[in-house]
């Protein structure tokens, strides 16, 4: 089984993916950086050259190449769990523990960033804010969630390492 880390940008998935992989000895990939290696840009450039669908679709099947290894710890982009059909591979392949953070932390942790294309608009919060009463629903489909607000890439970690089957 994997481990696949959801979750809005800028609740710690990639960061806390690396700490955990490394705790169990397990694989690490970020989703993204697997996109931007394949297609050779940033994923900034897909998005104005190709647009979100064309992103998507790359997505789905990066994850679904992913999905068949074993013991992997997977960050995933945030806009993932929008596909019905990604969240059914994740759960048939492994667990899905999602990241969250409020609306002012994560506009404080994404604020020095660029390479985020969604939220390169004039009113990053007011952004941030719809979106993430938009994707609620999906988010809520993870088998658990975490709030890494007030916690450390450590700590969060640790917490999710508590919440994996068969620990008490
Ligand atoms: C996206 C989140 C990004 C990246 C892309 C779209 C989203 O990943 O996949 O920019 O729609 O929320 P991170 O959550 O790792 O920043």
């Amino acid at each position: 089984m994997n481990i696949y880390l959801v979750g809005f940008m800028g609740t710690g998935k990639s960061s806390v993916g690396r700490q955990l992989a490394k705790q169990k000895k397990w694989n690490f990939v970020d989703l993204d950086e697997l996109i931007e290696l394949k297609e050779q840009r940033r994923i900034v450039d897909i998005f104005a050259k190709e647009g979100e669908v064309y992103f998507r679709k790359l997505e789905k099947k990066m994850l679904k190449q992913v999905s068949i290894q074993d013991k992997f710890v997977v960050a995933c982009g945030g806009g993932i769990v929008l596909d019905p059909e990604n969240i059914k591979q994740m759960k048939k392949t492994g667990i899905l523990i999602c990241l969250r953070a409020t609306c002012q932390e994560i506009l404080k942790r994404v604020s020095s960033s660029t390479h985020r294309p969604i939220l390169n608009v004039a009113k990053p919060r007011e952004r941030i804010e719809l979106l993430l009463k938009m994707r609620a629903p999906y988010y809520m489909q993870a088998d658990k969630t975490i709030d890494t607000s007030r916690l450390s890439i450590k700590q969060v970690a640790a917490k999710i390492t508590k919440l994996l089957p068969g620990k008490k």
